[in-house]
C-alpha cells in the first residue's frame, strides 16, 4: 500500500512516500525550485517520491495533507472577527491565496497528480502530523510525545502518548499563545528573518548575557509550571497586523528592531541569550510536566521548536526522561511524513514493530545520482574531473586534503530530508584549524562571521571529545553538548574582558573550528550503519591525524537551499572558494576548472534572497 503525504502553503513544502509502513522517500520542494523554505505546492517533490517508489499517481492508495485547511480558515476568520475592524488589511491580503488554492486542496492536488489519482484525500491535524512524525519512526515501543511550533490550525503545542501503532494527544496550547511565534518575534526584533533566521538567533545567544530574562518573564508571558503560557498580546499584534511586535515591545527593549544587515550590537546578543534562556525554561517545564502526566521513560519531539538543539540537549541532560528521539525534519516539512505514517498506523491500524533502531533511515530519503549520471552532467559542461576507481582512494585522497586545510564539497548518496546536511550534501573541513570557522563563513558560505559550525564525530569517540555518555547517539545533529574539559585550551586573556564578537578571537579547544564561544557544539555522531562512507572517510582521517572530528556544514551558500543535483553542487562549488568537489567516485579540483569569474560569483549570490 502506497501513501503519499504532502505539506504545503505555510513554509517548507514537502512530500513523503510510505509503502507498507516503510519510508521510501521524502524531500522538501525548495531543493528543486532553489527558493529557500518554498511554500508552494510541492510538485517536484511529489514527482520525485513517485519516481523513487517506481509508481504512477494512479497506483497511490491514499494521499494525505498534513493539516485541516478548513479549520485553519476558521481560525483566521475567528481571529479576524475578534479584532475587527482592526486587521482588515491583513485579512484582505490573505484572502486571494485562500480562495484560489488553500480552500480547494483536492482540486489542487488533483491537478498536481495529473488527474490520475482516484482515491480519497485525507486531512490530518497539524499537530497530529508532527506527533506522528516524532513517534512512528522512533525506536520506542512507547513514548511521551511533545510537539511545539508556530501554529497549525489552532494548536501551537500538544503532548500525549504513543504506544505501539497509536498516538493519543491530550492537551494543546492554542493560538495566539505560541512558543514558536514568541521565538520568531524575537528573531524579527534581532534583525533576522522570521521562519528562517531562528537558527541564527540561537547561534548568537552564547555571545550575550540573559539580561532581559526577567523582563520577558514578567512582562511578556505568564508562564505556568506545566510549561504552558499566555502572552500579553499588546506586545504582539500579529493577530491583526502583518507585524510580529508592537511599538510597546520596542520601547521595552530600548528602541526599534535591528534593521536587516545592520551591525549586531550587545543588545541583540543579550536579547538572543535572554529569549533562548526563556525558551529552554519553557521546554524543560513542558518536558517535566509531560513526564509527570504520562510516566513514560522515553520522549519524542517534533514541531519547529524541536530544532532548538540547545533546548533539546538540556532536556536530555536535565529532564526526567531516559532517552529522547527528535524527528530530523521537525518543522512543517516533516508533517508530510507524519501525515503519511498516521494513515498507515493510526487510521488503518497496521502493526508497528520496534527493534531498538529508528525507522528514519538516517534521514537520507532524497534523490541520489550514480557515477554515470554525474559523469554525463560533467561531460556536458566540459568540467575537468578524475575518476577514482577504488573507493579506498576516495577516502585516502579526501582525508589527506582535509589534513592540508582544504575545503571539500562532499556529495554522496541520497540527499537529506530535513534542514540539516548530514554528510550527503555537506561541505567538510578540518576542525583543528584555527582559521577554518572564518574561512567557511566568509569565503565559502558568504555569511555572518558570528555563526558557529557543527562537528561530525565518530560515534565511538564522541564521549572522549564531548560531554556525552559512551555510545550515545546524535545522528541527526539535533543535540548540543559541551566540549570536554580535557579538550579545552587555557585561555590567556581574561574571558570576562571579551565582549560580543571579540569572543571569537580566542582559540578555545583542540577543535576550535567547531567549538562555540560557550564551549558548546551541535553534534552529529557518525556511525558505520547510517553513514558507511563518511564513517570510513573519518576513520582514515583519524588514523592519519588522531582526530575523530571534522567540520560539517550544509552544501550551499547563504540563503541558498542545500544542493540536490550534481548541477547544483557544481555551480555552488564554482561560485565559492571551495577547493575540491567529490561526487561519488569523481573528484574535481578547483584549479583545473575553467576559472569562475568574479561577476559570475556575484550573479550566483544574487539569485538567493539573503536569509
Ligand atoms: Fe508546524
Amino acid at each position: 500500500m502506497n501513501i503519499l503525504g504532502i505539506s504545503a502553503f505555510y513554509h517548507d513544502s514537502a512530500a513523503a512516500l510510505v509503502r507498507d509502513g516503510e519510508i521510501i522517500a521524502a524531500a522538501q520542494e525548495e531543493r528543486w525550485t532553489r527558493i529557500k523554505h518554498d511554500n508552494r505546492f510541492p510538485s517536484n517533490a511529489v514527482e520525485y517520491c513517485l519516481e523513487a517508489g517506481g509508481l504512477g499517481a494512479e497506483e497511490l492508495d491514499y494521499v494525505v495533507f498534513y493539516e485541516k485547511p478548513l479549520v485553519k480558515f476558521e481560525r483566521l476568520l475567528e481571529s479576524y472577527i475578534a479584532y475587527a475592524p482592526r486587521g482588515f488589511r491583513q485579512f484582505l491580503m490573505g484572502m486571494p491565496l485562500w480562495l484560489r488554492q488553500k480552500l480547494h486542496l483536492p482540486r489542487e492536488m488533483d491537478k498536481a497528480l495529473g488527474h490520475k489519482y482516484k482515491g480519497r484525500y485525507v486531512f490530518t491535524e497539524h499537530h497530529e502530523s508532527h506527533a506522528a512524525s516524532a513517534f512512528f519512526p522512533s525506536p520506542f515501543e512507547e513514548a511521551a510525545i511533545l510537539t511545539m511550533d508556530g501554529v497549525g490550525e489552532w494548536a501551537t503545542g500538544s503532548f500525549g502518548v504513543g504506544r505501539d501503532n497509536k498516538i493519543e494527544l491530550h492537551k494543546v496550547m492554542h493560538f495566539p499563545h505560541s512558543l514558536g511565534l514568541l521565538y520568531s518575534a524575537f528573531t524579527y526584533f534581532t534583525g533576522f528573518r522570521v521562519n528562517s533566521g531562528e537558527y541564527k538567533m540561537m547561534g548568537l545567544a552564547p555571545y550575550g548575557e540573559p539580561r532581559y530574562y526577567d523582563v520577558i518573564m514578567e512582562k511578556l508571558i505568564d508562564l505556568k509550571e506545566d510549561g504552558s503560557f499566555r502572552m500579553d498580546m499588546s506586545y504582539f499584534p500579529y493577530c491583526h497586523k502583518m507585524v510580529m511586535i508592537s511599538t510597546k515591545f520596542e520601547k521595552l527593549f530600548g528602541g526599534p528592531a535591528r534593521s536587516v544587515e545592520a551591525p549586531l550590537t550587545e543588545r541583540e546578543m543579550d536579547i538572543a541569550a535572554s529569549i533562548q534562556a526563556v525558551t529552554e525554561e519553557i521546554m524543560l517545564r513542558a518536558a517535566r510536566y509531560v513526564h509527570q502526566q504520562t510516566e513514560m521513560k522515553n520522549l519524542v519531539l517534533a514541531g519547529g521548536v524541536a530544532l532548538n538543539c540547545v533546548g533539546n540537549g538540556r532536556i536530555l541532560r536535565e529532564g526526567p526522561f531516559d532517552s529522547i528521539w527528535i524527528q530530523p525534519a521537525a518543522g512543517d516539512a516533516g508533517g508530510a511524513l507524519g501525515a503519511a505514517l498516521f494513515v498507515w498506523y493510526q487510521l488503518l491500524g497496521n502493526e508497528r514493530k520496534t527493534d531498538g533502531n529508528d525507522k528514519q533511515k538516517a534521514s537520507l530519503l532524497g534523490p541520489q545520482y550514480s557515477n554515470e549520471q554525474i559523469r554525463q552532467y560533467l561531460d556536458s559542461i566540459n568540467a575537468k574531473y578524475h575518476v577514482l576507481a577504488r573507493e579506498q582512494e576516495v577516502f585516502d585522497t579526501v582525508a589527506e586534503m582535509i589534513n592540508e586545510g582544504k575545503v571539500i564539497g562532499w556529495f554522496q548518496g541520497r540527499m537529506e530530508f530535513g534542514p540539516r546536511a548530514l554528510g550527503s550534501r555537506s561541505i567538510i573541513g578540518d576542525a583543528r584549524s584555527e582559521k577554518m570557522q572564518s574561512i567557511m563563513n566568509r569565503k565559502i558560505k558568504f555569511r555572518e562571521s558570528f555563526r558557529p559550525f557543527a562537528p561530525c564525530v565518530l560515534r565511538e569517540d564522541a564521549h572522549n571529545y564531548f560531554e556525552m555518555k559512551d555510545g550515545q547517539d546524535s545522528p541527526y545533529m539535533l543535540l548540543v553538548a559541551s566540549v570536554k574539559e580535557n579538550k579545552r585550551l587555557p585561555v590567556s586573556i581574561p574571558v570576562e574582558s571579551l565582549k560580543g564578537l571579540d569572543k571569537l578571537k580566542v582559540k578555545r579547544s583542540v577543535v576550535p573550528a567547531i567549538t562555540h564561544v560557550d564551549y558548546s557544539a551541535r553534534i552529529q555522531t557518525v556511525d558505520a550503519e547510517r553513514h558507511p562512507k563518511l564513517h570510513r572517510l573519518m576513520g582514515v582521517f583519524k588514523e592519519k591525524t588522531g582526530c575523530p572530528v571534522i567540520i560539517n556544514t550544509s552544501f550551499n551558500i547563504r540563503g541558498e537551499p542545500i544542493v540536490c543535483s550534481p548541477e547544483h553542487a557544481y555551480r555552488c562549488f564554482m561560485a565559492t572558494n571551495m577547493d575540491v568537489l567529490v561526487m561519488e567516485n569523481l573528484i574535481l579540483y578547483k584549479e583545473e576548472q575553467p576559472q569562475a569569474k568574479q561577476y559570475q560569483i556575484d550573479e550566483y549570490k544574487a539569485q538567493f534572497e539573503l536569509d
